[in-house]
């Protein structure tokens, strides 16, 4: 079959709308207990109903599920969904902003961690890697005081019955701790807080945190409540698509893999993996990055073998070999053929479970390596159109601003695109 060149429409019309990032979400009910730097706008997820003809009985699926922003949003417009996330903590975020809480229930149990949180307790985090000060260390992620309140808090935690306040309050609990961290996320990398050492982060500064949150749960547990409760499954998608019945036939799948851009979420997210005990050593954190998308070059990955995935892919990979002088690490080649090559088993997978008439609103970047813009976009709309999507539009959500690297100087903005799919010929 002959290749169709497929073009970005940069004159789509949620451009420049803000759907591709979540600032929008600080003050959204719900979204607000957890700031995910990474996630997409409600607003596309509603947009994606809104063109995709979803009715009440439709499923709705995300399997890169990630702060949940799609089942969340399903779930507060009654809408069945599905998320699978590979990542604990993340998979765990999600569960918990769709859960419904006992206001009075939360309020008494408040009484009794605040009491805990007194009294403290000590933290198995405390001279743990970076994780506290330590003689050898000239930096370090948490104040002790600030690691012993969230461990009190934690440990009264086990000890409640009901699932709901237990989840409710553990998240308020990480998030506290994270507000109270002397570093913060930025970008590919934790980075500390200018004024860290002068913030005299404690236990003090942590109740006040853990009040505020625990104040916007309260409220939106019973201003918002959930209409239609998603299901989370925790794993990686590659094998939960193949073996789950869960998301049989579903009509909608909005989702955003991680990008091609060597950026991993199981190092970028552990200090919550840690806090919350989603991992207790390094090995299980080495375990967990195996089970995620190849997109970076923290660990060793079984290698790929496909690479028939267009003209733009081989293009690009004649690039990479040509200027592999240039590249920021000689694994850089192998990570795209591995990226394209999951990329294209997901696609497949989906394409099993569909229903007549569904779409898929697959949300990516571009990258750049070795001085070459790589189209992510185009050709994952080359894969999904040979595994048998059709490609109804690849639009785009933005340009982003790119900083200066020593590999591609010229390279100073990426294009962000929704590939909108469909099962049928339109
Ligand atoms: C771009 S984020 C998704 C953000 C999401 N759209 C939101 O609004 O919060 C990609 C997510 O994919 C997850 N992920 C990576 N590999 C995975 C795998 N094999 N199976 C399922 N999830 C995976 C990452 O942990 C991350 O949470």
């Amino acid at each position: 079959m002959e290749e169709q060149q497929h073009i970005p429409n940069e004159k789509f019309s949620l451009l420049d709308g803000g759907y591709s990032n979540y600032e929008d979400t600080i003050d959204l009910a719900r979204h607000r207990w957890y700031y995910y730097k990474e996630g997409f706008s409600p607003n596309l997820v509603k947009k994606a109903i809104e063109q995709s003809d979803v009715k009440k009985d439709d499923l709705i699926i995300d399997p890169f599920n990630g702060s949940g922003t799609t089942t969340l949003t399903s779930s507060l417009l009654g809408h069945h969904s599905v998320g699978i996330e590979v990542n604990p903590f993340t998979s765990f975020l999600s569960e918990t902003k769709v859960t419904n809480g006992n206001i009075s229930e939360l309020t008494k149990i408040e009484g009794k961690l605040y009491k805990s949180i007194s009294e403290g307790a000590k933290s198995p985090l405390l001279k743990f890697s970076t994780f506290s000060k330590r003689k050898d260390l000239d930096k370090w992620l948490f104040n002790d005081s600030v690691l012993n309140s969230f461990e009190a808090g934690w440990q009264l935690t086990d000890s409640l019955s009901g699932y709901n306040s237990k989840r409710l309050i553990r998240l308020a609990l990480i998030s506290a701790a994270m507000k109270n961290g002397n570093a913060k996320r930025d970008g590919k990398c934790l980075r500390y807080r200018p004024d860290w050492d002068k913030n005299k982060f404690n236990a003090d500064s942590f109740v006040e945190s853990l009040r505020d949150i625990l104040s916007y749960i309260k409220t939106d547990v019973s201003e918002e409540p959930i209409k239609t409760k998603s299901k989370i499954i925790s794993g990686d998608c590659r094998n939960v698509l193949h073996k789950s019945n869960e998301i049989n036939d579903f009509k909608l799948c909005v989702t955003s893999p991680p990008y091609l851009n060597t950026f991993d979420y199981t190092d970028i997210y552990r200090p919550e993996l840690y806090l919350g005990k989603f991992v207790v050593g390094t090995k299980q954190l080495y375990d967990l990055r195996l089970e995620t998308v190849r997109s970076h070059i923290q660990a060793k990955w079984k290698k790929p073998i496909r690479n028939d995935f267009g003209f733009l892919y081989e293009q690009t990979m004649k690039h990479m070999i040509a200027n592999k002088d240039n590249l920021m690490h000689k694994y850089i080649p192998m990570m795209i053929q591995a990226y394209f090559e999951d990329m294209e088993n997901i696609l497949k997978l989906l394409k099993a479970k569909s229903a007549k008439e569904s779409q898929i609103w697959f949300v990516v970047s571009n990258s750049a390596y070795a001085g070459l813009e790589i189209p992510v976009d185009l050709i994952i709309g080359d894969i999904a159109s040979k595994v048998g999507w059709y490609l109804k539009e690849i639009g785009v959500l933005r340009y982003v601003k790119k900083r200066k690297t020593k590999y591609s100087p010229l390279v100073t903005e990426l294009r962000e695109s929704v590939i909108i799919l469909s099962r049928n010929k339109f």
